[in-house]
C-alpha cells in the first residue's frame, strides 16, 4: 500500500521547517520583559497613526475589502517613487519570496544563493521543486563572489538571489556588482528587507532593468512584523504574472489600513532610522572593544559578532546572555559562516547597554 506518504511530493517532504528566531525564541517567547535581540524586530511601538488606524479598521472586520489593495499600493508607490502597477503586496515579504519561486522555478531548475544569507531561501526553493546552488561569500568580510556567481550560471539557472543589506552580516552589494548580475540572462531577486537602515538602496535599478525583482517589507523599520505586510517591485509584466499566483485577500484589511497609516508617518520613520543608526554604531564600537569579540560593519538593524576566544562558543554565549535576560541568536554552523558567531539585533539604547554590559561580564571570565 505504501501508506499516506506515497501521496507526498518528495521535494516538500524532504524540506526542513524553518524556525524563526532559533531555539531561545521558542523557549522564552512569553518573557515580554526580556531583551529581544534574536529576530531583527523593531524595538519601537508602531506609529500612533497605526494604532488609531487599527482601532478603526477592526469595526470592518466583517468585510471582504479590495483584494488588489489599490490604496496601499498607491501609498507604497508614493513612498518609493514607482507607479503602483509595478507593485504587488504580500503577507510579509516572505509570501512574495515564496510566490517568486513557485512562479518561476520548475522542477530541477537552479537558483543561485550566496552563503551566508537568510536561511529561509533554500527551504522555499526546495518546496518549489528547485535546487539551490550556493556560492560562498569571500572572506574576511563576506563579500559577494560575483565572478563565481556568473560562472555558476547554466541553462537550468532561473534566478540569482541577493540579500542586501545581507542578513546576517549586514554588508551591502554595490551598484556595479548588481549591474554585472543584471547583465546576465536570468532573473535577479534583490531582497531589501533592511533597506531603510542602509545609507543607500538599489531599488531604483528596477527602473533600468526588466529582469530584477525587488522585495521589501514593513516588518522592520515600520515595526509591523506581526501584521505581515511586504511588497515587491518589478515590471508590470512580472507583477501581472505574480498576481495570478496570489490568493485573493492574501493580506488582511486591518494590516492594510495599518500599513497605509505607517507609510504616511515619515517623521516616525526618520526617528527610527536615526535611533537604529546610533544604536548600531554603539554596539559596533563597544562590542569590538571587548577582548575575544569582533563585529562587522553593518547597514542593517543587527550586528554579527565573531567570537575569537577559543574557550567560548556561539552556543555558550547565547545561553549565558539568556541567563542575563538578553536573547540573541547563535549563528555558529549556519551555512557559509566559518567560526563561532552570534547575531545581535539593535534595540533601544537601554537595551543595547544591557547587552554590552552582559557581554563584558561574560567575556571577562
Ligand atoms: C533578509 C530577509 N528577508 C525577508 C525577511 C522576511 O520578512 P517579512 O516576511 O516579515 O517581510 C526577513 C526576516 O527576518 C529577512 O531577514
Amino acid at each position: 500500500m505504501g501508506g499516506i506518504k506515497k501521496f507526498f511530493k518528495p521535494s516538500i517532504d524532504e524540506a526542513q521547517v524553518y524556525s524563526p528566531g532559533g531555539i531561545l525564541r521558542v523557549l522564552y517567547q512569553q518573557r515580554q520583559d526580556w531583551v529581544r535581540m534574536m529576530s531583527n524586530e523593531s524595538p519601537f511601538e508602531p506609529s500612533p497613526r497605526v494604532l488609531e488606524a487599527v482601532e478603526e479598521a477592526i469595526h470592518k472586520a466583517g468585510w471582504y475589502y479590495d483584494s488588489d489593495f489599490i490604496e496601499l499600493r498607491e501609498a507604497i508607490a508614493d513612498y518609493i517613487g514607482f507607479e503602483s502597477e509595478r507593485i504587488l503586496v504580500g503577507n510579509g515579504s516572505t509570501e512574495i519570496i515564496d510566490m517568486i519561486f513557485r512562479g518561476f522555478v520548475n522542477s530541477g531548475d537552479e537558483v543561485i544563493l550566496s552563503d551566508p544569507t537568510y536561511p529561509l531561501y533554500p527551504i522555499r526553493i526546495q518546496v518549489a521543486g528547485g535546487k539551490s546552488v550556493v556560492i560562498p561569500k569571500i572572506l574576511p568580510d563576506y563579500r559577494w563572489d560575483i565572478d563565481g556567481i556568473i560562472k555558476a550560471i547554466n541553462p537550468r539557472t532561473k534566478i540569482i538571489v541577493v540579500v542586501s543589506p545581507n542578513n546576517p552580516v549586514g554588508n551591502t552589494i554595490t551598484e556595479g556588482e548588481m549591474k554585472r548580475l543584471l547583465e546576465q540572462d536570468v532573473l535577479v531577486v534583490l531582497d531589501e528587507a533592511y533597506g531603510e537602515f542602509a545609507d543607500k538602496r538599489l531599488t531604483y535599478l528596477a527602473k533600468e532593468h526588466d529582469n530584477i525583482i525587488i522585495t521589501r517589507t514593513l516588518s522592520k523599520a515600520f515595526g509591523l512584523a506581526a501584521l505581515r505586510i511586504g511588497y515587491t517591485i518589478a515590471t508590470p509584466e512580472i507583477i501581472n504574472y505574480l498576481t495570478k499566483i496570489k490568493i485573493p485577500f492574501n493580506v488582511n484589511y486591518i494590516a492594510v489600513q495599518a500599513a497605509i497609516a505607517a507609510l504616511s508617518d515619515r517623521e516616525y520613520l526618520k526617528r527610527v532610522k536615526n535611533e537604529i543608526a546610533k544604536g548600531r554604531e554603539y554596539l559596533y564600537k563597544e562590542i569590538s572593544a571587548i577582548d575575544g569579540l569582533e563585529t562587522f560593519p553593518s547597514q542593517g538593524n543587527f550586528v554579527l559578532v565573531k567570537i575569537t576566544k577559543p574557550s567560548v562558543t556561539g552556543t555558550n554565549l547565547e545561553w549565558k546572555l539568556a541567563d542575563r535576560q538578553v536573547l540573541t541568536r547563535k549563528y555558529t554552523g549556519k551555512a557559509g559562516l566559518i567560526g563561532e558567531y552570534i547575531r545581535i539585533t539593535v534595540r533601544s539604547m537601554d537595551e543595547n547597554h544591557k547587552c554590552v554590559e552582559a557581554l563584558r561580564e561574560i567575556m571577562r571570565k
